[in-house]
């Protein structure tokens, strides 16, 4: 027989979720769960938005032991009591003080109602009391202890928002590193325009100090500087995400280092280092690098070279650490002459001109429309890899090379050493990623139009005096007045998340997934915004998301969130889940691993496709080498994936060196290598039975009118999505039309221009 409430023991009637709402509201009883006051703005229910609701999970016990105790409740009586408890006033008063505003009542309420209606056997104290309610012994409100124990499953973070404050109190980033602290640093600034010499003189004093670290903004000019400074006579070991060599070897490293400025060690005192374009502190998403450096390098003397705009910030900064800050200026070392007149026609090019794109799409307009006059080019673009853009860069550098045109992207604007007499802005617009993470086409700033302008004319070239004008006569004003100002002065200096601050923010909301993390943690930090901002870190969030539901250590995911990549190109995103969920099965990342996946060997490249593939091959390589430092144990192939990308950066500088006939055959439907049936290579099996076991045949729709064998098999690589193959078609449309490409571009007249300089 089941026992009636009469029989219910005491020890569970008296229990602490039985305390009534009088109780709690005099204070005369004392109960575990402190309610959380904060001080409450506007932007309340916003940031409540960002919390996503932990799913709750119904009673898994079988037997009903409240019914057991009390009897069993009517789902109309059920929804009765729940009703007049939401409807209370004082209830939602009291809501409120434990953390849930309006927006996260509404949520809690609903989800509690339906948890406790659609529950097989409501928990026994729950049940109990409603019993009790019910049959007119207790009180609505002695529901709440049970709703606010909901909510709080729910939004885990009312119980620790003052914690999680405090986790994500970024306001004094100087104290974050003490070793740096224990020191008073003598600050030099090296400020000046392009080409003056400013880390000529900072490298000077890195070679003669007795221990040194360069922080450079890329890849290639921490290559340049570990070259430049063991050609010297000093060794010096090159640390980037990718890459490690030492002078003498991995157990004696060398008392100098080149690295990128985010690889370097801030616990390593050094007498000298010196940090590279300084100015970058404010970019959006790496600028947290070189505020890292900059606040906690332990070195003896740190120099700082970058554009002037960036000193009063530095000053301010250092006001922080209690540092002073000597800045020396230079002045341009060769002159640089703004033409009268705009190049407008390609056949108006010269020996010693580089035309500046913003888009892939306009550095192909623009090599095929100059070749196409008998004049041989030079391609330089951002995701080529470095050996070919060296190549390049030598061969266009290289007095007795007929080459004597580049065609660019601002890539050049950094890091390449190349003898330029003449740069050609071929458009002004350039797309850029806003605050927000948004994609806007907008007139390049200042600071940009220096930069990329102060390439023409370099010391000790045979174009000591450089020049600089625009393709279309209507950007000429616009470029004059641009390269008239100074750099916009740098306000803020970028931060960003730790990976300790990140897991402590786990260990208290533990069933977040991390990009729901991230942005708690952006929404909830206290930065000193006269001085800093917090990074943009959609990237990050991008790749969290992507890689959300495979299982992985917290730390381990955020390492794998934080891998440099093109979010761009779906296949290096494919690559990259494929990377996470081999190292979640712990599966090592072998070398047949991953050829298998991405289908090497390669050919050669035929059209501008297959090139772009080969780039985002290269790229996935990098990747696994970027991963093959964080984690050696799972990807132990790094030495071969090394001489796979040696292999794929000469097929890809073939590829860019028959960049015209690429860009022919892709217009006139030449299938790619992999498509070429005499030769059906290692590649083609390759992805035939990657397509195989995918089951892209089936799905990869081939009864669509139009597809050919290549661009089914990028759109099943994930290379192609249908949009881009529309938009491709829409270009190949145009382009046989017979449209002149030599005079049109992305036209900066259709762009919604944002900033006018
Ligand atoms: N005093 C010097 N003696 C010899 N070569 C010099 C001297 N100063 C600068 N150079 C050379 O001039 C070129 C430009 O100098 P540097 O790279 O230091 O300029 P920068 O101001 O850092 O410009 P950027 O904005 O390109 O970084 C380099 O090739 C450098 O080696
Ligand atoms: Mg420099």
């Amino acid at each position: 027989m089941i026992p009636t409430r009469r029989c219910i023991p005491k020890l569970l009637r008296s229990s602490l979720f039985k305390l009534s709402l009088l109780d709690r509201i005099s204070g005369s009883a004392s109960y575990l769960i402190q309610p959380y006051r904060e001080k409450k703005d506007d932007s309340s229910s916003n940031l409540s938005s960002i919390f996503q609701p932990v799913p709750i999970k119904s009673n898994p016990d079988d037997i009903n032991v409240g019914a057991e105790l009390a009897g069993t409740l009517r789902k109309a009586d059920l929804l009765k009591i729940l009703n007049k408890f939401l409807q209370q006033r004082e209830i939602k008063a009291l809501a409120l003080e434990y953390g849930l505003d309006d927006y996260l009542q509404q949520q809690a309420y609903t989800s509690f109602r339906c948890y406790c209606l659609e529950t097989k056997s409501l928990p026994v104290d729950l049940h109990v009391v409603i019993s009790d309610i019910l049959q007119g012994a207790g009180h609505v409100a002695d529901i709440f202890p049970y709703f606010i124990r909901h909510a709080k499953q729910m939004f885990p973070h009312i119980e620790c928002l003052d914690d999680l404050k405090k986790i994500s109190d970024l306001r004094s980033p100087a104290n974050w590193y003490p070793v740096a602290r224990a020191k008073t640093r003598k600050i030099v600034f090296h400020a000046g325009p392009t080409n003056s010499g400013k880390t000529y003189h900072a490298l000077e004093r890195f070679m003669t100090a007795k221990s040194g670290v360069y922080c450079g903004p890329l890849k290639l000019l921490a290559t340049e500087v570990f070259q430049k400074t063991n050609e010297r006579g000093v060794p010096c070991d090159l640390v980037t995400g990718e890459e490690r060599k030492f002078a003498n070897d991995r157990l004696n490293p060398a008392n100098h280092v080149s690295s990128t400025v985010e690889m370097v060690n801030v616990n390593q005192p050094y007498e000298v280092a010196v940090i590279d374009e300084i100015q970058l502190m404010r970019d959006q998403g790496r600028g947290w690098a070189w505020t890292r450096a900059l606040l906690g390098l332990p070195a003896d003397e740190i120099h700082l070279c970058g554009e002037a705009g960036a000193i009063d910030l530095v000053n301010s900064l250092c006001t922080t650490t209690g540092e002073d800050v000597e800045v020396r200026r230079y002045k341009r070392l060769t002159e640089l002459q703004v033409e009268n007149t705009a190049l407008c026609s390609l056949s108006n090019v010269q020996p010693g001109d580089c035309i500046v794109c913003f888009s892939k799409n306009d550095i192909y307009t623009v090599s095929r429309g100059i070749e196409a006059q008998g004049t041989e080019v030079a391609v330089i673009y951002g995701s080529l890899p470095p050996g070919t853009k060296l190549a390049q860069a030598a061969k266009f550098n290289d007095v007795n090379n007929p080459c004597k045109v580049l065609v660019a992207t601002d890539a050049i604007g950094m890091g390449l050493n190349l003898h330029i007499r003449r740069i050609i802005f071929y458009s002004l617009i350039k797309p850029t990623v806003n605050e927000k993470g948004e994609k806007e086409m907008d007139t390049i700033s200042v600071s940009s139009a220096l930069q990329i302008a102060g390439r023409a004319g370099r010391y000790g070239t045979q174009w000591e005096k450089g020049f600089v004008t625009t393709f279309k006569p209507e950007d000429l004003n616009t470029l004059k007045n641009l390269l008239t100002q100074a750099p916009e002065p740098i306000t803020q200096a970028g931060l960003h998340p730790t990976a300790d601050q990140i897991e402590l923010y786990a260990y208290h909301l533990p069933n977040s997934p991390l990009s729901n993390l991230m942005d708690i943690f952006v929404s909830l930090c206290t930065v000193d915004d006269s001085l800093y901002f917090m990074c943009n870190i959609e990237d990050f969030k991008f790749l969290a998301d992507m890689i959300q539901h495979v299982p992985l250590p917290l730390r381990a995911r955020y390492v794998f969130c934080c891998a440099p990549i093109n979010k761009k190109m779906p296949f290096v995103c494919t690559m990259f889940l494929k990377f996470a969920r081999q190292y979640s099965q712990n599966d090592a990342l072998t070398f047949s691993w991953l050829c298998q996946n991405i289908g090497w060997p390669l050919t050669a490249p035929k059209t501008i496709l297959d090139l772009v593939h080969l780039e985002a091959v290269f790229d996935v390589l990098d990747i696994y080498l970027w991963l093959s430092y964080r984690f050696m144990d799972l990807f132990p192939d790094s030495n071969i994936v090394r001489d796979m990308q040696r292999e794929l950066d000469a097929v890809i500088q073939d590829g860019i060196f028959r960049l015209t006939s690429l860009l022919k055959n892709s217009e006139t439907g030449v299938s790619s290598g992999a498509a070429a049936a005499p030769d059906e290579d290692n590649f083609q099996l390759h992805t035939q039975k990657q397509h195989y076991y995918r089951g892209i045949k089936k799905d990869s729709g081939a009864n669509v009118v139009g597809r050919g064998r290549l661009t089914e098999r990028l759109l099943a690589q994930g290379l192609l999505t249908p949009n881009m193959l529309q938009e491709l078609r829409r270009e190949w449309t145009n382009a046989k039309n017979g449209d002149d490409h030599s005079n049109t571009d992305s036209s900066p007249t259709k762009i919604r221009r944002k900033r006018k300089p």
